[in-house]
């Protein structure tokens, strides 16, 4: 089945590879698999902690050239957002984004879940923080 040029242009330049420290506490980090064909997706976010925003995403995706497209366009689209809004953003907007084939729509569910389970880690940390410095009273 031919990939959409879409597709084929993130597979061939794809946006933001590589990782930041997990350790970070700025750094939220989401590693989930597709059952359906064992492919598995590592997406990270590094959050401004005062004002919510995501300054910079990675991505390192071991999968098919529609998981790789979808997580470099999920990375590029959660750039510059608040948290909240990256919890908005949906597999169906890749869907459409890449005009991905139905068999192939579970390697944007894979991208949605790495977003989820990216910004999941970084909140677990950042009440971790909290629960360790009370904000400044005054
Ligand atoms: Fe499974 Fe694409 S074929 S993630």
């Amino acid at each position: 089945m031919p990939y959409s040029d879409k597709v084929l242009e993130h597979y061939n330049n794809p946006r933001n590879v590589g990782s930041f420290d997990a350790k970070d506490e700025t750094v939220g980090t989401g590693l989930v698999g597709a059952p359906e064909c064992g492919d598995v997706m590592k997406l990270q976010i590094k959050v401004n902690p005062t004002t919510g925003v995501i300054e910079d995403a990675r991505f390192k995706t071991f999968g098919c050239g529609s998981a790789i497209a979808s997580s470099s366009l999920a990375t590029e689209w959660l750039k510059g957002k608040t948290v909240d809004e990256a919890l908005d953003i949906k597999n169906t907007q890749i869907v459409e984004e890449l005009a991905l084939p139905p068999v192939k729509v579970h390697c944007s569910v894979l991208a949605e879940d790495a977003i989820k389970a990216a910004i999941q880690n970084y909140q677990q940390k950042q009440d971790a923080v909290e629960a360790r410095e009370p904000a400044a009273v005054g």
